[in-house]
């Protein structure tokens, strides 16, 4: 855990003096003010965790000193000091919301256990919120489903740069790729893991709404600025960022952005002070952005600290051997889901969604999957359950074979390769399994005379004989 940064308001010089040297000989950052005034000013600039304030002061009284920082930040950790005895102000401490108190005079013992108490506060605030993200259930790249070599490479590149800790990187891809898959499988198996990853979607929100969510702003910034509130970046702070649909962005966010990836640091709106933030930035995006750079629509200098590292996601029509085991993990999926029990998917089905070519790619798959599994009531999923988009297409395709049995070109003499497609069509993937169930039953299904004779290396065969189940 980071060192803790105190804030001590007393205007006692000697309790100052004496807590201050203690706590900084425990490595504690600290900061001392003498008013109450004055403690809440050193607040907004320092923001620190941890704060003791005393109830006599000479300005503001230390009770609406609490007021006044937990209105500026709900989170602070605020240790009350009183005389000995006055058990009614320590109480009405406690209802402002300090989280201790403590009666003066006092021993450093006490300031210890003090500090236990709120330090397992803290780390019960944030189990709190790790529970709450594992609740929802973790992507990694376990998840990911691809088997296809590009994809495969695509994972490995991808595990690999999860394991930097700052290194910004840019996710370009169509729509329903698995940008959001895979920005959520980084951060869960990077180093970060433990702390939030913040998402923000750039073309959700109105500009100026945009700047202040991820910037925050200081008390007062603005008229509707009634108290402090911290942006994305420091809240994120040790973990991810995720910009989603980062083309969307405008000219004055962009530059600020530029500041916050060269400098790592934030300033709020109407702040003064550059707040340094210890996180990793994934944006994203399905625009061209080497177009938006061209057209001068995004910035140039962005575009580069974006793309330090670029992973473009392919569309689900350039890696259709990926379709089958896809559909087949996310009929699995929704068996669960809908309590049903799909085993298979009959051979026309197979065709027709490899055939089709998946504008809204992977997630648009798994909705047909969805569908399907719910319509469906045998245990072979059926044609018939698919959508009509679908469907439609090969019935197009069918259609046009039947006219054409008069060719319209003569076929070069392939004798030996010569394979008759049928009219209704036929699957690359199905007469590749094919051929290699015949090639395994020449040889007795000896693996090296299969690899020779399908001129393949043996890797590559069991590989295949893994994806096709043989
Ligand atoms: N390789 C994969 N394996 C399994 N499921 C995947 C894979 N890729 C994507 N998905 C699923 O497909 C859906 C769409 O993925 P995701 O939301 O990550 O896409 P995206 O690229 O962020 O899309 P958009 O540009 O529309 O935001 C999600 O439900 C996700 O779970
Ligand atoms: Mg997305």
């Amino acid at each position: 855990m980071k060192q803790l940064k105190i804030l001590i308001i007393d205007d006692e010089k000697l309790i100052r003096w004496s807590l201050e040297k203690h706590l900084t000989s425990k490595g504690y950052e600290t900061f001392s003010a003498e008013t109450g005034e004055e403690g809440v000013k050193l607040f907004e600039t320092h923001h620190p965790e941890v704060i003791f304030v005393d109830n006599k002061l000479p300005g503001i009284q230390g009770l609406d000193v609490i007021l006044k920082l937990k209105s500026l930040d709900d989170e602070a950790a605020i240790v009350f000091m009183t005389a000995y005895g006055s058990i009614e102000t320590a109480v009405s401490a406690m209802k402002a919301g300090a989280a201790e108190y403590i009666n003066k005079p006092f021993a450093f013992e006490e300031i210890e256990v003090i500090f236990e108490n709120i330090k397992s506060k803290i780390k019960i605030i944030k189990e709190i919120q790790l529970l709450r993200r594992q609740q929802k259930d973790i992507v990694t790249f376990d998840h990911i489903i691809g088997e296809t070599s590009i994809f495969k490479q695509i994972v490995q590149l991808s595990k690999k740069i999860s394991r930097t800790k700052t290194t910004t990187i840019l996710l370009l891809g169509e729509s329903g790729t698995g940008k959001d898959m895979f920005a959520h499988a980084i951060h869960n198996e990077s180093t970060r893991n433990e702390k939030p990853f913040v998402t923000i979607n750039c073309s959700s929100l109105p500009e100026t709404l945009l700047e202040s969510e991820l910037f925050g702003y200081e008390k007062g910034a603005f008229t509707d600025a009634r108290q402090l509130k911290k942006g994305l970046f420091e809240i994120a702070e040790g973990g991810t960022v995720f910009l989603d649909e980062i083309g969307e962005i405008n000219q004055a966010t962009q530059i600020k952005l530029l500041g916050v990836l060269e400098n790592r640091v934030v300033r709020r709106l109407g702040g003064t002070v550059n707040i340094p933030v210890d996180i990793r930035i994934i944006a994203a995006t399905n625009r061209d952005l080497k177009k938006a750079v061209d057209e001068k629509s995004f910035r140039e200098d962005l575009y580069y600290r974006l793309k330090v590292f670029q992973i473009t996601l392919p569309a689900l029509r350039e890696r259709k051997e990926d379709i089958p085991g896809l559909a087949d993990y996310f009929i699995k999926y929704y068996n669960q889901q809908f309590q049903k029990n799909i085993t298979s998917i009959t051979d026309s089905v197979r065709r027709l969604l490899i055939q089709y070519h998946w504008p809204g790619n992977i997630r648009e798959l798994r909705n047909v999957i969805e569908r399907a599994v719910i319509l469906e009531s045998m245990s072979t999923l059926q044609a018939e359950s698919l959508p009509g988009e679908i469907v439609s297409l090969s019935e197009i395709d069918k259609a046009a074979s039947e006219v054409n049995d008069t060719p319209l070109f003569i076929e070069p003499d392939l004798s030996p390769f010569k394979f008759n497609i049928p009219p209704e069509g036929v699957s690359l993937y199905e007469i590749e399994k094919q051929i290699i169930i015949q090639a395994l039953v020449k040889t007795g299904y000896n693996q090296t005379k299969t690899s020779v004779l399908l001129g393949i290396s043996r890797d590559t065969l069991r590989y295949k004989m893994k994806k096709y189940d043989l």
